[in-house]
């Protein structure tokens, strides 16, 4: 078999059968096949996609191209959560201590930045000292200590994703739904939860702009989900604008802190109960979407979700006084507001151009190599439906570079439409599929 054919096959629209996905996958998880040649097949998948069977069989490739993660030396049911991707999601550093405090033991693996999107992992490492490249024992030790550990992708869980998912970052391959799903289910199905609640985001911020495209993203990962045995479960949110106001690495952990100790925006609140509820009804621990909002209210109201993420970052080799100081996290140099050219009613905010800003500024990478600059980024001060006045700040721009400002800043005008009339309010939890 040879790398050439499969590209021209795909590339000529043919079905790939799973003897050429399993040779791809393992050759390029070898090291046998170039980045260049692998480049070649995705950008051919990009345009000509891929069948369900097709998509399917990439997932298990791709989870059986390492190990999986045997989490039964931990008690209860364990609840995985993943997001598509989104600008401003830092749903995972505010709602895996909740869930953790609520008593559901979180095992998770998270990723770095992709595309226009941030990365969970990314946005840990703003806490000096922080890691998540911890061993299979550590991992399992800090779940049954303190309930909640974050690691990252290890060379060997769903290996071939992880050099998959560097790779689309870069070559403009990300926003296919085949490729998103065998990315995601892979190392979910890898990472051995027994549980799998899915936040799968739709709008200009996300890799499906449209909402049938979402439903049908969420739908094949369920299916893949069930099919392998894990209860699945896809919430389908909004993400037409920014989630929350803050968007860039250590200004986002600074708006989870804010919101574990009561103080978050409406629309990420909102969504953290939304997938809390789902998370805590697969792990058995509530029996109603009422009582799971409850508790999980209960756990900001107490303080205990916070002690909870103070812990964790300890755990992991952070510092928690981080935690009760958020303004000792990384700081750029220049903070400034770019002022509203007219007044008006903020009626569109082109959400992926926002990512963009916050990429531009220096919180993303360029290339596989490249580092990131932690403290750099955006806070919103007007969201869509807001008044503005002419003048008044429309963001913060927080950068260390006077160029990278000033084409984020002409990024960020361009992006938003001031209008006379407010648009009308999208919701923000669409649906929830459960196959
Ligand atoms: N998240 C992932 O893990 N993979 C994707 O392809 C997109 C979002």
């Amino acid at each position: 078999m040879r790398m050439y054919d499969i590209i021209m096959k795909k590339r000529n629209g043919g079905e790939l059968s799973q003897d050429e996905i399993r040779f791809f996958i393992e050759g390029y998880t070898k090291g046998e096949i170039p980045d260049y040649q692998v480049s070649a097949l995705m950008m051919a998948v990009y345009f000509r996609g891929m069948t369900e069977q097709e998509t399917a069989t990439l997932t298990l490739a791709m989870a059986d191209s390492g190990d999986r993660l045997d989490l039964s030396d931990i008690s209860g049911i364990k609840v995985d959560k993943h997001s598509t991707g989104g600008v401003g999601d830092k749903t995972s550093l505010a709602l895996g201590p909740m869930v953790a405090a609520c008593g559901i033991p979180v095992a998770k693996m998270s990723g770095r930045g992709l595309g226009h999107t941030g990365g969970t992992i990314d946005k840990l490492e703003s806490f000096p000292g922080f890691t998540t490249s911890i061993s299979r024992k550590k991992f399992i030790e800090n779940v049954n200590k303190n309930g909640i550990c974050i690691m990252g992708q290890t060379a060997d869980l769903a290996p071939a994703d992880k050099k998959l998912y560097a790779l689309r970052d870069v070559t403009a391959t990300v926003d296919n739904m085949s490729l998103i799903a065998s990315s995601i289910m892979s190392k979910k199905l890898a990472a051995g939860a027994d549980a799998i609640v899915l936040d799968v985001k739709t709008g200009s911020g996300a890799f499906m702009k449209e909402e049938a495209d979402a439903r049908a993203l969420a739908e094949e990962m369920v299916k893949i989900g069930k099919n392998a045995g894990r209860n699945t479960v896809a919430v389908i949110s909004d993400m037409d604008q920014p989630l929350g106001y803050a968007v860039g690495n250590a200004l986002e952990v600074k708006e989870a802190i804010d919101t574990l100790k009561g103080h978050g925006p409406a629309d990420f609140v909102e969504l953290c109960l939304a997938l809390g509820s789902q998370m805590l009804l697969c792990g058995g621990r509530a029996r109603s979407a009422q009582e799971a909002e409850e508790m999980l209210r209960g756990v900001i109201a107490d303080g205990s979700a916070l002690k909870k993420f103070a812990e964790f970052v300890e755990a992991q080799g952070g510092n928690a006084a981080h935690v009760s100081d958020p303004e000792s996290l990384p700081k750029a140099g220049i903070i400034r507001p770019l002022p509203a050219p007219i007044s008006g009613y903020v009626n569109k905010i082109v959400c992926d151009q926002v990512g963009i800003c916050s990429l531009i500024l220096g919180g993303g990478r360029e290339t596989k190599e490249s580092d990131i600059d932690l403290a750099v980024g955006l806070v919103l001060c007007k969201k869509v439906g807001d008044f503005v006045r002419e003048g008044e700040a429309l963001a913060m721009i927080h950068g260390n570079d006077e160029s990278r400002i000033q084409e984020a800043e002409r990024r960020y005008l361009q992006a938003c439409t001031i209008l006379d009339t407010p648009p009308e309010k999208r919701a923000m939890i669409r649906a929830v599929i459960s196959g």
